[in-house]
C-alpha cells in the first residue's frame, strides 16, 4: 500500500459551525471512522459570497483536507454544495486523484423528502447563495417533476447563530418575518426544507412561526444515513476510511474561539487547532 492509498479521517467540511450539526449525527450513527471537521470560521458567512470565491475557498479546503489523508470529503454546507460541489466533481478531481470523493448534502435531503410530503408543495429555507444558485429547486424537478418549490433566502440566520444570538429575542423578529414570507407564497407548504446546517440551532424558533401543518425538516440524520448506506454500497471506500473513532477540529479561526463556539454546537468540550488554507 501506497501513501496516498493508507486509509485515513473521513474528512467534513462547512463554512463555520453549521457543520458541526451534520458532524454530531454522522460521528452518532457511525461512531467507529476517523474525522477531522475542518471550519473556515475566518472567511464565514459564504452565504453571501459569489460562485467563484465559494468555490475557491470550497476547493482550498477539499485539497487540504486530501493533505491530511481523507479520501472522503463531505461538504457539510449547503452553500458550498450548491456553488463549488459539481465543478470539483466534475473537473478538478479527476486531475487530483479520481479515486478520491467529495460529497454534498442537497442531493440525500431531496431524496428524502419524497418519502415525507403528502402535497408535494416543498419550502426552502437556506442562504441567499444557496437560494439564488437554484440548486435545490433543479434537483427537485429531476427526482419528482410534479412537486412545487417555494424558497427564502435568509440572510440574517447564520449570523444570529454565530453570533449567539439564536435564542435571544431579537431572534424572533427575523425568523418571523422569513418564515412569513415564505408562507405567503403558499400557506400550504407541508415540508419546510432546513437547507442550510445552521439552521437546526434555531429550529425552536422556527417551530414556533412555522404553521403545525408542515414538517420541518433538519438535514443530520438524512446526511447520517446517506453516508451509512454510501459505505454498504461502496465497500472500496470504507477499507480507505480509518476506523480509529477518533475526531480532530481544526479551524482557520482562532482556536480558542473555535473551542467555546464549537462546544456550544456539540454540547461537549472540544479542542481545535488554527490551520490556514
Ligand atoms: N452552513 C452553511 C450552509 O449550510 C452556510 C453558512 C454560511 O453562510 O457560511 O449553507
Amino acid at each position: 500500500m501506497t501513501g496516498a492509498d493508507k486509509p485515513g479521517p473521513i474528512g467534513v467540511f462547512d463554512s463555520g459551525y453549521g457543520g458541526l450539526t451534520i458532524l454530531r449525527e454522522i460521528r452518532h450513527a457511525l461512531p467507529g471512522y476517523d474525522y477531522i471537521y475542518l471550519g473556515d470560521n475566518a472567511r464565514a458567512p459564504y452565504g453571501t459570497r459569489s460562485f467563484d470565491i465559494v468555490y475557491r475557498f470550497t476547493l482550498e479546503a477539499v485539497r487540504y483536507l486530501f493533505g491530511q489523508g481523507c479520501h472522503l470529503v463531505i461538504l457539510a454546507c449547503n452553500t458550498a454544495s450548491a456553488k463549488a460541489l459539481r465543478t470539483i466533481q466534475q473537473r478538478d478531481l479527476p486531475l487530483i486523484d479520481p479515486a478520491r470523493r467529495v460529497l454534498g448534502v442537497i442531493r440525500p435531503t431531496v431524496e428524502k423528502i419524497g418519502e415525507i410530503t403528502r402535497n408535494g408543495n416543498i419550502g426552502i429555507l437556506g442562504t441567499p447563495g444557496t437560494v439564488q444558485s437554484k440548486s435545490y429547486d433543479m434537483e427537485i424537478a429531476k427526482l419528482y417533476p410534479d412537486f412545487h418549490t417555494y424558497s427564502q433566502g435568509c440572510p440574517m440566520w447564520v449570523p444570529l447563530v454565530e453570533n449567539r444570538e439564536a435564542d435571544k429575542p431579537g431572534a424572533d423578529y427575523f425568523v418571523r418575518q422569513e418564515t412569513g414570507n415564505l408562507f405567503g407564497k403558499n400557506p400550504d407548504i407541508d415540508t419546510v426544507i432546513l437547507a442550510c446546517t445552521h439552521y437546526p440551532l434555531l429550529y425552536g424558533k422556527i417551530r414556533k412561526f412555522v404553521p403545525e401543518t408542515a414538517q420541518i425538516i433538519k438535514q443530520g440524520e438524512i446526511i447520517a444515513d446517506s453516508l451509512s448506506d454510501y459505505m454498504k454500497r461502496h465497500p472500496e471506500m470504507d477499507a480507505k476510511c480509518s476506523h480509529g473513532g477518533t475526531c480532530r477540529y481544526l479551524t482557520t479561526e482562532n482556536a480558542g474561539k473555535f473551542n467555546e463556539m464549537a462546544s456550544l454546537f456539540l454540547d461537549t468540550h472540544v479542542t481545535g487547532n488554527h490551520i490556514d488554507l
